[in-house]
């Protein structure tokens, strides 16, 4: 029930999922809201410092995420999939966990750039650990920014063959991650 078997993934697994998922597309919806308001705006301090905590919840669950996935079996493709559609579906969750990990670290990079600790929830602070500087910010700017918008655009995709295989192949993928 809790862990992985041969045919579907656990309740774990599909918890983990499911959060990762529902947070990183709020916090891209976020993050586009925020950067549109001005220093003056109301919403400016609550939204910057949801985003910053919500952002490192991601990077913890995402932690959780890969030490679950590493210790358990991966339920196996049906046999229906060829080899390339294998690779494709490995290779894209991949490239989607190294993005769990890129953006909220990018993100502790912009915020801290500038000397500021990251606090959490008004629970505790996550220190800045790198030295100040506008090119290290500048350039974790630009990661943040893409690896944010790059993971919305490869997570349609994703999601996109998930209702491909349930809709039109019917091979039962979709619903072992229900
Ligand atoms: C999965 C987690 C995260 C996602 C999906 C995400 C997404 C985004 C997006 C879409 C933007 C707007 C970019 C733009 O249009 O210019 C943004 C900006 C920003 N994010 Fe995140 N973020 C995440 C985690 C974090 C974390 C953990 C922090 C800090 C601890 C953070 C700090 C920031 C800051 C400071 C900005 C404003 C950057 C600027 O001034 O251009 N983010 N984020
Ligand atoms: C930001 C959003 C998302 C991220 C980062 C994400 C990430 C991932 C990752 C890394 C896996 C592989 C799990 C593993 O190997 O242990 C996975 C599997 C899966 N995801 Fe997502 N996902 C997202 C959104 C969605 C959405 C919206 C759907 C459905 C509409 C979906 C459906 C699935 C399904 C069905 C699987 C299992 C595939 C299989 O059985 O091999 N995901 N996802």
């Amino acid at each position: 029930m809790l862990r992985n078997s041969s045919e579907r993934y656990g309740l774990v697994a599909k918890t983990l999922h499911w959060l990762l998922a529902m947070l990183i597309l709020s916090l891209i919806g976020i993050g586009y809201y925020m950067v549109g308001l001005t220093y003056f705006d109301r919403w400016y301090n609550a939204a910057l410092a949801w985003h910053k905590a919500l952002g490192i919840t991601v990077l913890a669950l995402a932690v959780a995420f890969i030490g679950w996935k590493a210790s358990s079996i991966a339920p196996a493709y049906p046999a229906s999939l060829s080899a390339w559609q294998r690779s494709a579906a490995t290779g894209m969750h991949h490239l989607l966990i190294l993005l769990m990990l890129v953006i909220p670290i990018s993100g502790y990079v912009v915020s801290t750039s500038a000397g500021k600790a990251v606090g959490i929830f008004n629970w505790f602070e996550i220190p800045a650990l790198l030295p100040v500087s506008d090119a290290l910010r500048d350039a974790a700017i630009r990661v943040h920014f893409w690896a944010a918008y790059g993971v919305g655009v490869l997570a349609a995709g994703h999601a996109a063959a998930a209702l491909k295989h349930h809709f039109i192949d019917k091979d039962g993928i979709l619903k072992r991650m229900l």
